[in-house]
């Protein structure tokens, strides 16, 4: 049977996970890798970027790693230009890199409003810019950037940063998929819901407070409770959407903004 990403080159931001368990980009490294998909991932920690490259050649794939904070504007130029020069010129761009901070208007600093920025929109601008040139030689491309529907509703935590960064990526996201669309160079968003990853029980993102609970565990039940199917997704839930994103099968679908939240996004209230 033919695989699905055969031979493609797909560049990962954060394809580890912030703690054990399966985070979004850790499991499209995995899944992207089995579907024949020859796989260069970066993130921050290069502990947990290795421990994605182990599983992926246990299971017979081929995926290079590299540490890179996809912040730093050299970093970025240069984590393309490795990435080019191990596996070829890339077909596909996974922007899944994304953080949270706990806190409205009035109680955010700006140093976290910045770096919530930072990690989540101005990384995009960075990889897209050494990336869509090597997509130009080919003659099309897949960029798929990883917001949330914390961009498009209110979730009842107060972030005020990710709302507001999770909102820019639909217009950075449109921008460039209309200005490349000629050009054969897709860009969608995928929105995941409230996902069960271990971003969610990662201390630094205080979670737990921002729904007013006392620990982790009471925090994941009350997010269970929110959603309409009775329990928050997973990281394969956002990894299955984007295998098909990022192949051809969704060769006609541009500027898109595709929701994975178990119908969280539909309801009132
Ligand atoms: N978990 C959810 O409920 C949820 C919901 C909506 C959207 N998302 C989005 O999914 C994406 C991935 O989230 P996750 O839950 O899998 O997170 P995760 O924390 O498990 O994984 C993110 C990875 O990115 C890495 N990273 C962080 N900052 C980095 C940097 N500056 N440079 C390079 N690597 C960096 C981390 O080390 C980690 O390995 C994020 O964009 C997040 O906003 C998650």
């Amino acid at each position: 049977m033919v695989k699905r990403l055969e031979g493609k080159v797909a560049l990962i931001t954060g394809c580890g996970s912030s703690g054990p368990g399966w985070g979004n980009g850790k499991a499209m490294a995995a899944l992207f890798a089995r579907e024949g998909a020859k796989v260069y991932g970066c993130d921050i920690n290069p502990s947990a970027a290795q421990e994605t490259q182990a599983i992926v050649a246990r299971e017979g794939g081929i995926m290079s790693v590299a540490q890179c904070d996809v912040t730093d504007a050299d970093a970025v130029e240069r984590l393309v230009k490795d990435c080019i020069a191990a596996h070829g010129d890339i077909d596909i761009l996974i922007n899944n890199v994304g953080t949270a901070r706990i806190g409205g208007v009035v109680e955010q600093s700006l140093e976290d409003w910045q770096l919530v920025f930072d990690i989540n929109v101005t990384s995009m601008f960075l990889t897209c810019k050494h990336v869509i040139p090597s997509m130009l030689k080919k003659g099309k491309g897949s960029i798929v950037n990883i917001g949330s529907v914390a961009g498009i509703r209110d979730s009842g935590v107060a972030y005020v940063s990710y709302s507001a960064s999770k909102a820019a990526v639909l217009g950075f996201s449109r921008s460039v998929a209309l200005q490349y669309a000629k050009q054969g160079i897709r860009s969608n968003v995928l929105m995941p819901g409230l996902m069960n990853t271990p971003m969610v029980r990662q201390p630094l993102i205080s979670l737990a407070d921002g729904y007013h609970t006392q620990s982790i565990e009471e925090m994941l039940a009350k997010r269970d409770q929110q959603c309409p199917m009775g329990h928050m997704g997973d990281a394969w839930d956002v990894a299955n959407t984007s295998l098909w994103l990022a192949s051809d099968e969704s060769k006609y679908i541009t500027s898109a903004e595709i929701v994975v939240d178990g119908g969280i996004s539909a309801r009132i209230g």
